[in-house]
């Protein structure tokens, strides 16, 4: 049987996340932080201008110059997340703990006009080579060099500018200090940044889609977090100086900076886990895949009528929370119950085992070609097939079950069929037949009473014949030696095969009430096959088939000191057997390792009487 299912899938926004919106969120991120770079350059040369010039500016202009300056922190440090989350490094609180220092640091030294964002851009620049240099250790080829200059370049930039801050060399009036500080040093400055993003972009390229999942869930939290953390600024810092009229920024700052940084990490969490969520299901969230499971499994467990939508209803989930586009259960007489979209490469297999017994294999497949499922989404997966395993052995032994009755009822039937044919095409003629003979050796009494007597000798063989024939017919319904020698002579008589292949039997038997015909039937053949089972594979010296009632229930257990059973069984026609004669009986089978003596094999079938 194929059950195919449908989930609703939604991989293909996340695709387009990951193709299309998170590279554009870098460009366009970037060069947003290019151009807060490039911003205040020219809002500093303005500056400069004045303070050559003497010119009075408009107070206003300082307040434009406040908010500008926020604007650009929250840019730059938006940028600094797209380029950073590339890395794979992510230490979001202790970046923005830089940044957020740099600029209460820009606000303690009054720095002159074009270095005051100085603590600002030692940060940046610190922030940009311990990446960077991370980076240059594990990059190979152009990516190295690529780093190696955006180190260099970031470096001189962030630092170039430290002599003359320390000189406190006013940077008016001085050309060459002018043509450094207002030319070159931005210049280098954004060719670093340049240099930067393009790094960015070729990290990019080498990234697998693993890390690359990785990367835009840290943008988005990292782009969350900054534009977050820009606000908080803007609105402490620029709300406190429109409060005190520009008078002094550096409380405000302090306690922005503060509040950053007790907020940022709960904010953090809070943030990668809903977002995470939402983009990628709950597959980095194991407890939450175990527990969704868990529920719908319960239902399968309990058996009844939901049992196979409750198996179904676990893969759905199962594929949604891992957004896998397919996944099944092939079991080993080819039952399958799939969900989402057969693969055109073949899938990921696991095994499915259930105390011990191999049922047949949980497959799923990648979500994309090149993707492999992560070491973290193996440990899962493997959680996962163990807990599904439980369930598809009951739903299984269900369907089995349900089949096995059919059977036992097509057999029934069929066995009527034939008994019915033998009786009328067999025997009823031979009886018809009996009956005339008869009546032609009463019409010969008279007349010749010798070949009357020969006629009945004649007819006691043929009577002889038909016993035989009825006799046959009943011992096709049910093994002869049940009653010629009983149920405990018909095991012992088993046993007496068993010993003569040299491993020495016992049987234990209780008292017994009378037991049914075919409970006395499905006994014998279970045990018949549990021995035949003994001497085939468990290599055992000793053999033991005990029966005993117990509260309405018989228990018949054939324990072995053998080798023990395989720690993935293979079940074969033997046990399937088994434990349809014990199914149809309402009773149970199961196969254990031997108590008490540390080896050997327990099988176990407990049959209510009636
Ligand atoms: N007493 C035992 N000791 C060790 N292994 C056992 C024992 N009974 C069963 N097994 C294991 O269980 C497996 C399944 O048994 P099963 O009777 O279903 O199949 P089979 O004996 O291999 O083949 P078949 O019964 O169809 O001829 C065996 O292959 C064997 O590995
Ligand atoms: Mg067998």
């Amino acid at each position: 049987m194929r059950v195919h299912l449908r989930p609703s899938l939604r991989p293909a926004a996340v695709r387009v996340i990951e193709r299309w919106v998170w590279p554009a969120a870098l460009g366009v991120g970037s060069a947003a932080a290019l151009s807060a770079g490039l911003h205040p350059h020219w809002l500093d040369l303005v500056w400069q201008t004045r303070d050559l010039t003497e010119a009075q500016w408009p107070a206003d202009f300082t307040r434009l110059r406040l908010w500008l300056d926020a604007a650009e922190l929250g840019l730059a440090a938006l940028g600094a997340a797209l380029l950073a989350t590339v890395g794979g490094q992510g230490r979001y609180p202790a970046a923005l703990g830089v940044v957020g220092l740099g600029l209460v640091a820009s606000q303690v030294w009054p720095l002159p006009a074009a270095l005051d964002s100085g603590g600002l851009a030692v940060a940046w620049g610190l922030l940009a080579a311990a990446w960077s240099r991370g980076r240059f250790g594990r990059a190979s080829g152009a990516v190295r060099w690529g780093y190696a200059f955006v180190l260099v370049t970031t470096l001189v930039w962030a630092f170039g500018a430290l002599p003359l801050d320390l000189a406190g060399a006013p940077p008016t009036g001085v050309p060459p200090v002018l043509l450094w500080n207002a030319l070159l040093r931005p210049g280098l400055r954004d060719l670093g940044m340049a240099a930067l993003l393009l790094g960015a972009v070729l990290a990019y390229a080498e990234q697998s889609p693993g890390a690359v999942r990785a990367g835009v869930l840290r943008t988005l939290v990292f782009g969350g977090l900054s534009l977050g953390a820009a606000m908080l600024f803007t609105v402490v810092v620029g709300g406190a100086s429109a409060l005190l009229h520009g008078a002094g920024t550096l409380w405000p700052s302090v306690v922005a900076a503060g509040l950053v940084a007790a907020l940022i990490e709960p904010a953090r969490t809070a943030l990668t886990r809903s977002l995470r969520r939402l983009l990628y299901g709950e597959r980095d969230d194991p407890s939450a895949v175990m527990q969704n499971l868990a529920r719908h499994l319960a239902g399968v467990q309990a058996g009844g009528a939901p049992l196979t939508g409750s198996l179904e209803g676990a893969l759905i989930n199962l594929a949604e929370a891992l957004r896998l586009p397919f996944v099944a259960l092939r079991f080993l007489d080819g039952e399958v119950i799939s969900c989402g979209q057969v693969p055109a490469q073949p899938p990921e297999t696991l095994p499915l085992i259930a105390q011990g017994e191999r049922l047949g294999q949980l497959e799923v497949a990648r979500r994309r070609a090149r993707e492999d499922f992560t070491k973290r989404e193996w440990a899962l997966l493997e959680g996962v097939s163990g807990q599904l395993a439980a369930a598809a052995q009951a739903w299984h032994l269900a369907r089995q079950l349900g089949a096995s009755q059919e059977r036992l009822i097509r057999a029934g039937e069929e066995e009527r069929r034939r008994l019915r044919r033998d009786l009328h095409d067999g025997l009823g003629p031979s009886l018809a037949g009996l009956g005339l003979k008869l009546e032609a050796a009463r019409l010969l009494l008279g007349r010749s009473p010798e070949k009357a007597a020969e006629h009945l000798s004649a007819l006691a063989t043929e009577v002889q014949g038909s016993v035989g024939e009825v006799r046959r017919l009943v011992h096709d319904l049910r093994p002869p030696k049940l009653d010629d020698l009983g149920l405990v002579g018909a095991l012992e008589e088993l046993l007496v095969g068993v010993r003569q292949t040299g491993l020495s039997a016992v049987l234990e038997v209780g008292s017994l009430p009378p037991l049914g015909a075919a409970l006395e039937v499905a006994v014998y053949r279970i045990a018949q096959e549990a021995l035949t089972n003994v001497m085939k594979h468990a290599q055992a010296r000793r053999v033991e088939l005990r029966l005993s009632v117990t509260g309405g229930v018989l228990d018949l257990e054939c324990q072995d000191d053998g080798v023990g059973l395989p720690a993935v069984r293979e079940p074969g026609v033997g046990s399937r057997s088994m434990r349809e004669r014990a199914g149809a009986l309402s009773g149970t089978l199961e196969w254990l390792p031997a108590p008490d003596e540390g080896r050997g094999t327990l099988v176990r079938a407990r049959l209510p009487l009636g």
